[in-house]
């Protein structure tokens, strides 16, 4: 198995590649069962020893630029992050494996 089948796979997650957070908008009994099919860090003995740093960094980071900045996509489209290539780690074409950011302004 490999996580860049299972994210994409639309038994699984309906239209997987639309941005549709309230996909995760469940029940808690319907959380649980989604959530073993999101395996970003693998799973089981081999699996990443960072998931919870992993979180809390994200939670930390995103919520703060969030809160403070208004942001747009600069000089980026979908091919910055079409996988298109199997390097054990999906990547895109070369070259393109990237995404910018520009800050619009600061909140106050
Ligand atoms: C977005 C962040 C991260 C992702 C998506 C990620 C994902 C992964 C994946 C897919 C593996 C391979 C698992 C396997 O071979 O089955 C792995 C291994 C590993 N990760 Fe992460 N990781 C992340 C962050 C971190 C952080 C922050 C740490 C440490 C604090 C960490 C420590 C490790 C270690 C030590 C392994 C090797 C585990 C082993 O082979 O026993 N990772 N990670």
């Amino acid at each position: 198995m490999t996580a860049f089948f299972i994210h994409r796979d639309p038994k699984i997650f309906p239209d997987p590649l639309r941005f549709i957070p309230e996909r995760w908008l469940l029940e808690p009994e319907d959380l649980r069962k989604l959530e073993r099919y999101l395996v970003p860090f693998s799973r089981g003995t081999l699996g990443c020893l960072g998931p919870n740093m992993t979180w809390a960094w994200l939670y930390l980071v995103l919520g703060t630029l969030l809160r403070r900045f208004e942001m747009r996509l600069h000089n980026t489209t979908e091919e910055n992050v079409e996988v298109t290539r199997d390097k054990f780690l999906g990547q895109t074409e070369r070259g393109k494996n990237r995404v910018q950011i520009k800050v619009v302004r600061e909140y106050p």
